[in-house]
């Protein structure tokens, strides 16, 4: 290894540097290390490294406070556990919230929060970037929630140790609906949510499986007849495992 001077810029010699007018996740954590993780693979992991999105880590314990950069303490009234500190949070949101633009959400990964779905990823993507915030232990002091006005998103109705994998779940719901991400756009026009409805059964090759031929249908070439086929299972699976998404659908369209 060695050291040598050079013309560029910092931020030119980075893997994905600050690019202007690109999606961008903030994501203030105690594991930093946890980023990209899975995101780094496929095709978000090909997307970072197109600058088609980018990603920033803020290691909350940078913002700790005393010798030992301590970032969390005992519960006000008592209690198991410890809870992440307004006065160390509240400098890591101001650093991540500089210089964004007013289409930039500040969100915490909460099991409190309203829960993930669709609408809210496209809502996501349709903006310049977020900040996400990753709790642990406890949780944070609900001052800084209430002071930022943040909002609070859920992955679902159980409790993990911490905000990284809500964090990554909702990063990638959203990268992959930003143009250019995926090869087929027409995909993430088709698939579960986008109509309303839970998506039809897919197969694909060999024919037959273990005594189970793909529908005769889907063989046969006739378009017309193979997207009646998956509008009609898409809508048969919707009624019988989402009776709340169907009766939405049925709502919307004045299906019976
Ligand atoms: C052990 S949890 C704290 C749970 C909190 N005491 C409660 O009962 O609501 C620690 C952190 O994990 C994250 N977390 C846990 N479950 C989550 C979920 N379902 N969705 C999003 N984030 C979650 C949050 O960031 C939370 O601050």
């Amino acid at each position: 290894m060695s050291i040598r001077p050079s013309l560029k810029p910092r931020e030119l010699m980075s893997p994905t540097p600050d690019l202007h007018g690109v999606w961008k996740a903030k994501i203030i954590t105690l594991f930093p290390g946890a980023f990209p993780g899975v995101l780094g693979e496929s095709l978000t992991g090909k997307a970072l490294q197109q600058g088609l999105w980018q990603l920033e880590t803020l290691d909350l314990r940078q913002y700790g406070i005393g010798k030992h950069r301590n970032v969390d303490d005992t519960p006000a009234g008592g209690g198991a556990g410890m809870v992440l500190r307004a006065d160390v949070l509240g400098p890591a949101i101001e650093a991540a919230m500089a210089y964004t633009t007013p289409r930039w959400p500040l969100i915490y990964l909460s099991p409190r929060g309203r829960r993930m779905d669709q609408a809210m990823m496209r809502d996501l993507a349709r903006a310049d970037g977020v900040t996400l915030i990753c709790g642990r232990f406890e949780g944070v002091d609900e001052r800084v929630l209430q002071h930022y006005g943040v909002q609070e998103v859920s992955l679902g109705d159980f409790v993990m140790t911490g905000g990284e994998i809500a964090a990554q779940a909702l990063i990638d719901a959203t990268v992959r609906l930003l143009p250019g991400v995926l090869g087929n756009q027409a995909s993430t026009e088709e698939e579960s949510f986008s109509a309303g409805l839970l998506e039809h059964p897919q197969y694909t090759r060999p024919a037959e499986w273990q005594g189970r031929p793909i529908p005769e249908v889907l063989m046969s070439g006739h378009h017309g007849r193979i997207a009646d086929w998956r509008r009609q299972t898409a809508e048969e699976i919707t009624r019988a495992r989402r009776p709340d998404l169907w009766a939405a659908y049925r709502d919307e369209t004045g299906t019976e």
